[in-house]
């Protein structure tokens, strides 16, 4: 900049002052008028406002302190206008950006590849437990959760599961260590199944109950290509007065179509679960086939999937105990459970379950 020192001022009448302020604003207007990118616009701040040694400071230090009383009010007035004037100058200046060399300096190549942010997606168990969560709560259906650490009583004998009953053995089970001094049904294992949260639902609730349960269970099988000993089942529930197998064969075969397709056919094989009576596995038309018989039907056309039946009186009564309604002469009710893997190997064509649990971003993203 080329502005010199503020001159001292020795005649104080307006006609002076003026002069004297007219020529400051013009030196503002030609050095605002010459500010080329933003390194100009800081000079000029710094030559005008600032603290120390700007201009206006210098005004402010000759001029204010040398005027006589009466003219203090004038300057003073005159001092605020400039000063405007030169925030304006600077706002205006800044406002217009940087000069072409510093938008050169910092310009981005728009043909470059960007940089790819991978988006979550539901892990395929998850999408298809949620898929049959949805299936049966458009039925009305609650969803109901338990603890994945459960004590002997509602894992196994509340749902008619006796202490040394021989059916204990069909679900090899993984139990906390050191209970042996608790009394056998406080006694803590990692769940083997999703049905002891009939029973933990029953005993806060009485009925009518229509509920799934979605949740983690776990066995101490040793993994092979179908099996893992962590796995996720769908368990339902449903009471009032007057169910009946046929509404529980009804609920079941709509939920087949809705998650396989309205082709799929459904039926129903005699089987024993201790907390049902009758008892019944489901099985499907196989959805490879359409049911003409293939390798993985094992040429039978179907393939079986899921577990049911009419809820034991035996469990009512346990229910009971705390909720009196469970009465089985008044009401009475249905319960299935499905493995989630199951399901979903069979809806996507899995034939490893390792596979859903293996991290592999490869297998995963086909499901996004
Ligand atoms: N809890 C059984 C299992 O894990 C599955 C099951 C079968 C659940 C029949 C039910 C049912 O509610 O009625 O093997």
């Amino acid at each position: 900049m080329t502005n010199e020192a503020i001159p001292n001022l020795t005649a104080f009448d307006e006609a002076s002052l003026d002069k004297a302020f007219a020529q400051l604003e013009q030196q503002a207007r030609d050095s605002a008028a010459a500010i080329d990118g933003s390194e100009a616009v800081e000079a000029f701040r710094l030559e005008w406002l600032g603290r120390k040694q700007g201009r206006l400071n210098d005004v402010s230090g000759k001029w204010l302190k040398a005027a006589p009383a009466e003219a203090k009010k004038l300057l003073g007035q005159k001092f605020n206008a400039l000063k405007a004037t030169v925030e304006g100058l600077l706002e205006q200046a800044s406002g217009a950006g940087p000069s072409d060399a510093a938008l050169a300096a910092e310009a981005i190549d728009i043909t470059l590849p960007g940089t790819k942010r991978l988006t979550g997606a539901e892990h395929p168990i998850t999408k298809t437990l949620n898929e049959i969560v949805g299936v049966f709560a458009a039925l009305g259906y609650l969803v109901g959760v338990g603890p994945e650490v459960e004590t002997d009583f509602y894992n196994f004998e509340s749902m008619n599961f006796p202490p040394g009953h021989p059916a204990r053995d069909t679900q090899d089970t993984l139990v906390v260590a050191n209970q042996e001094r608790r009394p056998l049904r406080d006694r803590l294992l990692l769940r083997t199944h999703t049905s002891p949260v009939q029973m933990r639902t029953m005993e806060k609730q009485p009925p009518p109950v229509r509920i799934v349960i979605p949740g983690k269970v776990h066995r101490n099988d040793a993994a092979d290509a179908t099996h893992s000993p962590i796995f996720h089942q769908v368990e339902g529930l449903c009471v009032d007065a007057n169910i009946t197998f046929s509404d529980l064969k009804g609920t079941l075969d709509h939920a087949m179509k809705a998650l396989f397709g309205s082709s799929a056919k459904t039926r129903f094989f005699p089987s024993f679960f201790p907390f049902t009576e009758p008892s019944a596995d489901v099985q499907i038309s196989c959805i490879f086939c359409g049911g003409k018989g293939c390798r993985k039907c094992k040429q039978s056309g179907w393939i079986e999937l899921l577990g049911c039946g009419m809820v034991d009186p035996a469990v009512f009564a346990f229910a009971a105990e705390k909720q009196p309604a469970y009465d089985p002469k008044k009401i009475s009710g249905f319960a299935f459970g499905m493995g989630v893997e199951r399901i979903a190997m069979m809806k996507y064509g899995v034939s490893e379950i390792g596979q859903f649990y293996a991290g592999d971003m490869r297998f995963l993203s086909q499901f996004v």
